[in-house]
């Protein structure tokens, strides 16, 4: 019997979800980072080869053309992502390919980040470290203040699975209140002594608003020059969603004129920016390179449902996590 073929388009696929895929396919891994410039060219030359299912572990986008190179053949797509915004779903769908992605077993690590962001961003960790590096450490009682997290309104745009993991965490830092925002009631919020609240009450009333949510066409831009108008002088912004769901020039605005405090981006856009880009100049804008799922356990969990998620898919079983129209 021949294997079915199965192509990963990045070499960074951990070798635990390689092992699922050999017992039972044939696996072929594009010997290229993502970062480097042979990588997308690369998939696009090696995915025509006749492949039965591919690992989209890449943020490069996933579009119809390529689709179109990868042949009639082609049954099944797993991204090692929670998030789908870097594929073109409604060609995925057109063709009646199966795809799934990753969530969950990432919720904790993405809400440990956020923690980290928040503390980061609330008690001034980057204007902190520049006055060390700069040798301008000076001591004073009024100097390099911060915001505290006891006592305060927080604000969930989006009470998903990592904002429910977030919430479960802050819970320890004594919050007063969980508010949250999004397109439906969640049957946890209760039990997380979360409110809903109108997307304008939200950003009104928080300390903190954590963007916890997916970029879709209704998220992008969701932060701009208008919502960053409604949000308090005091408050902090957390990106973990996508860079996408934020101005960047509205955000410039807001933190250079203090008409916020300021911001802790996991996540930007574009991904990488240069490293002359002006949120980068803000001493009030803490940003690192969209690391949250990035810990060994994690990462090896979602390589690991991705490699079933394609098994599945190709002996006629449900995907683990299937994406659906
Ligand atoms: C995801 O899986 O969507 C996270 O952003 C990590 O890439």
């Amino acid at each position: 019997m021949t294997l079915k073929k199965v192509l990963i388009v990045n070499k960074t696929f951990p070798a635990i979800g390689l092992e699922i895929l050999k017992r039972k396919t044939e696996p072929f891994v594009v010997p290229f980072f993502e970062h480097e410039p042979e990588s997308l060219p690369e998939i696009k030359k090696t995915i025509n080869k006749g492949y039965d299912a591919v690992i989209w572990n890449t943020k490069h986008r996933l579009t119809g053309d390529i689709l179109d190179l990868a042949g009639p053949q082609i049954k099944a797509i797993s991204t090692m992502s929670s998030g789908t915004d870097h594929i073109d779903l409604d060609e995925v769908f057109k063709r009646g390919l199966l795809i799934g992605n990753t969530p969950h077993v990432l919720d904790n690590a993405v809400a440990d980040i956020t923690v980290g962001l928040i503390i980061a961003a609330a008690r001034r960790f980057k204007e902190g470290i520049a006055e060390i590096m700069n040798n301008e450490w000076k001591y004073g009682v009024q100097w390099m203040l911060g915001q505290d997290i006891a006592g305060s309104t927080v604000g969930m745009v989006g009470l998903g699975g990592v904002g429910q993991a977030v919430v479960r965490r802050l819970k320890g830092f004594d919050v007063a209140r969980f508010l949250f925002s999004g397109r439906s009631d969640k049957s946890e919020a209760k039990t997380l002594g979360a409110e809903r609240v109108p997307l304008e009450q939200l950003l009104r009333e928080s300390d903190y608003v954590l963007l916890c949510c997916p970029l879709t066409s209704e998220t992008k831009h969701l932060i701009n020059a208008d919502t960053l108008k409604i949000m308090k002088k005091s408050a902090v912004l957390i990106n973990i969603g996508r860079g996408g769901i934020v101005d960047n020039d509205a955000l410039y605005d807001a933190l250079k004129q203090g008409q916020i405090f300021s911001a802790g981006l996991d996540v930007v856009d574009p991904e990488p920016i240069s490293k002359d880009h002006p949120l980068l100049s803000l001493p009030n804008c803490f940003i690192i390179p969209h690391m949250g799922s990035a810990t060994i356990e994690t990462r090896n969990a979602m390589a690991t449902i991705s490699a079933n998620n394609i098994l599945n898919a190709l002996e006629g079983k449900p995907m683990v996590y299937p994406v659906t129209s």
